[in-house]
């Protein structure tokens, strides 16, 4: 049963059994992510001392180095999730292969991996603007009982069972989902325990936001031109508004609220876009589309793609339903 203001503990354990596979070691999962979302959230809401305290590459009090947050956010997000050794791997933006989690007693008995990208927007830090985490969750292919390989991270997003992303902003928010909508939490600081604030989220049928960096727009191929033109056209609803935080997260949890578009389309310096597709774009794609809103690479479902690279970019155009299939009749007249 899903109730406004219960928290994601209760949530969990309320939802567990209408998983479909099931075992408790998602909702363990989850309540890893969760635990470490709040020590993360804790050290980002200092970043602003951080001249104070000392800056990246000193040495603090206790004579540890200052690590930078991105590096931070890593090494929370995969101790957390190795200590409670319940999952057999972790690929992250920050690490250049996967990492294989084994203990002595466990034998590679578990079944999930977790892609991250630990600290998402790390550049907006500096600055005072929202950050965050983006996660997704698969069930390994290889049998239990032997090594993971880059096989089991290498899945299309169509497989994935998990993702989703925690937003470091003016109020700190988990938001994910296992395949039966999304459902958004806020965390209370003063007592260190999220909320469902936001149940079954759904982005608006369309929306007034376009979000792209614009400053690219001389590198972008004709058909994203044309489609920026016509949201700056006087016509019906139009113009519509142009909002880039630079930092995914932040753009697409607003556009998902208030009904947007996001793009972040390959171009003449970028071949394949910026945008990495396991860790970014495939957990906002299943977000999207489990929040009623579309997800596409170009003419292709994100989700669709099969991965060849871990660290792969792609072209990432997501957003309310009747925005991204507008701007795909525009890409279409190109091809
Ligand atoms: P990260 O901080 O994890 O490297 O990701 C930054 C990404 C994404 O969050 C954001 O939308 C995009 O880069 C911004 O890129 P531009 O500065 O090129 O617009
Ligand atoms: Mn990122
Ligand atoms: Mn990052």
């Amino acid at each position: 049963m899903t109730q406004k203001n219960q928290t994601l503990g209760e949530f969990i354990i309320d939802n567990q059994s209408s998983f479909q596979y099931s075992s408790g070691e998602l909702s363990k999962l989850i309540n890893a992510i969760r635990l470490a979302a709040k020590v993360v959230n804790h050290q980002v809401n200092k970043a602003g001392l951080v001249d104070i305290l000392g800056a990246a590459g000193d040495t603090n009090v206790q004579g540890e180095d200052q690590q930078k947050l991105d590096v931070f956010a890593n090494d929370k997000f995969i101790q957390t999730l190795r200590n409670r050794e319940i999952v057999c791997g972790i690929a992250s933006e920050e690490e250049d292969s996967f990492i294989t989690i084994n203990s002595n007693d466990k034998k590679h008995q578990n079944k999930y991996v977790v892609l991250i990208d630990p600290l998402d927007g790390s550049s907006n830090v500096d600055v005072n603007v929202s950050v965050g985490t983006i996660f997704s969750i698969y069930r390994r292919i290889t049998p239990v009982g032997t090594p993971v390989t880059l096989e089991d991270f290498l899945q299309p997003g169509n497989k994935q069972v998990a993702a989703g992303y925690v937003v470091y902003g003016t109020s700190t928010m988990l938001v994910y989902t296992t395949g039966d909508g999304v459902n958004g939490f806020t965390l209370n600081p003063a007592l260190g325990t999220f909320y469902l604030s936001h149940p079954n989220m759904q982005f608006p049928e369309t929306g007034k936001i376009y979000s792209v960096n614009e400053g690219n727009y001389v590198h972008f191929h004709q058909g994203v031109k044309d489609y920026i033109k016509y949201c700056q056209q006087e016509e019906g609803d139009r113009p519509y508004t142009s909002r880039y935080i630079g930092s995914l997260v932040s753009d697409f949890h607003r556009n998902m609220i208030k009904g947007g578009i996001y793009m972040y389309p390959k171009s003449s310096v970028t071949e394949s876009g910026k945008l990495r597709l396991l860790y970014e774009c495939n957990p906002m794609a299943f977000l999207a589309e489990q929040a009623n809103g579309l997800a596409r690479g170009g003419r292709n479902r994100i989700m669709d793609i099969q991965p060849t690279e871990l660290h792969q970019r792609v072209p990432f155009f997501c957003g309310s339903r009747k925005m991204v299939e507008k701007l795909q009749e525009f890409l279409d007249k190109y091809h």
